[in-house]
């Protein structure tokens, strides 16, 4: 299995990462923003598997153009994939701060970049012996509203983080319709919500009170680690496809020992809105090869319209 993880330097995607590495049948393939990190999060792994199990990508996914960069540097050295965790993120911030694209960085980051990414891989994961998967790392939290999706008032870190996690149920929502159709080709798509607070990077950025906050919840037992949420998601990226096939459209988390559906979330229920999101980031990504990548999946369909619902007012300044 060849994993793409993005956000592998650090929290609960190295988490992740150290689980798969460990696998000897596993090659990680790490997604980042710093060179330096990214070497030195391989030559840790490297020391769990072997260095040619082990890949670094650099891309900052708050720049559209490193992710442009990045899916040209993947499909070069890899003709397949067997999985994406969908993870890097963005949580505390002090500020509201905009992209050189001119996007809520959040936004961004947590879900722009990587409706990019995907949508550009696709055909690796199609080309899977294993069965493609793309695992969400997904909450259940926050709102998204489609006449204010860059926050430009009222922004606060936590409501963009929850629309950046809205926005990711409705991705991964819209691909499995997708994909539903073709059963052939098909790639799963699933979205799951880590069963306790994860103690990781975030915890070294946030401001001090929230610290000894969290501290108190640590000691309360509320925290688990990087490396117990890498080996609980670990199964997500390596069972066979059946399995795989089997969750595919579902928001899972893991409850006494299994995994099992967190429930219908009313925010990210409605069909209209995966479309509406879906052509609205085409749009904001304005990249000529992710639109044919999302007009391929359409021709291949008979029930999607190739350009859905059209909304011009997406709240781009
Ligand atoms: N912690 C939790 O309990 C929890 C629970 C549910 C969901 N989540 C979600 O899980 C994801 C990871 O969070 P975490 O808690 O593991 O946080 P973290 O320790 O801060 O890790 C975030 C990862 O994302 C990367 N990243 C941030 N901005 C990036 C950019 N512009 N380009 C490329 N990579 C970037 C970071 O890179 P660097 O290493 O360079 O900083 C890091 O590897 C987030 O989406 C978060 O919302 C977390």
């Amino acid at each position: 299995m060849k994993v793409l993880i993005t956000g592998g330097t650090n929290g609960m995607g190295l988490g992740v990462a150290r689980a798969l590495a460990a696998q000897s049948a596993v090659e990680v393939v790490i997604l980042g923003r710093s060179e330096e990190l990214g070497k030195h999060t391989c030559d840790a792994l490297a020391r769990i598997a072997t260095p040619e199990r082990v890949s670094f990508v650099r891309c900052d996914l708050a720049r559209l153009r490193d992710v442009r960069a990045a899916v040209d540097e993947i499909r070069n050295r890899h003709p397949s994939l067997d999985a994406i965790f969908v993870n890097a993120g963005l949580g505390y911030a002090p500020r509201r701060v905009e992209t050189e694209d001119g996007l809520l960085e959040h936004f961004q980051v947590n879900y722009l970049a990587h409706f990019m990414l995907t949508l550009n891989l696709l055909d690796l994961l199609e080309a899977s012996a294993h069965g493609g998967r793309v695992v969400f790392n997904a909450t259940q939290v926050g709102e998204l509203s489609f006449d204010n999706l860059q926050l430009e008032e009222k922004w606060s870190f936590e409501v963009a983080v929850g629309l950046g996690m809205v926005a990711k149920h409705l991705f991964y929502k819209q691909l499995h319709k997708l994909y539903g159709s073709r059963p052939q080709t098909s790639v799963s798509c699933l979205g799951f919500q880590i069963h306790k607070t994860v103690w990781s990077n975030q915890l070294n950025i946030i401001p001090r009170p929230m610290k000894a906050i969290a501290t108190v919840m640590k000691w309360l037992g509320r925290f688990i680690s990087i490396d117990e949420c890498g080996t609980t998601m670990a199964p997500l990226f390596t069972e066979d496809k059946v399995a795989s096939h089997a969750r595919s459209g579902r928001f899972l988390t893991w409850s006494r020992g299994v995994f099992s559906d967190v429930g219908v979330d009313p925010s990210s229920d409605d069909p209209q809105d995966w479309q509406q999101l879906w052509d609205i980031s085409l749009d904001l990504c304005g990249d000529e090869r992710t639109r044919q990548c999302a007009a391929r999946l359409a021709r291949e369909l008979t029930d999607v319209p190739e350009s859905g619902l059209r909304e011009k007012n997406h709240g781009k300044s």
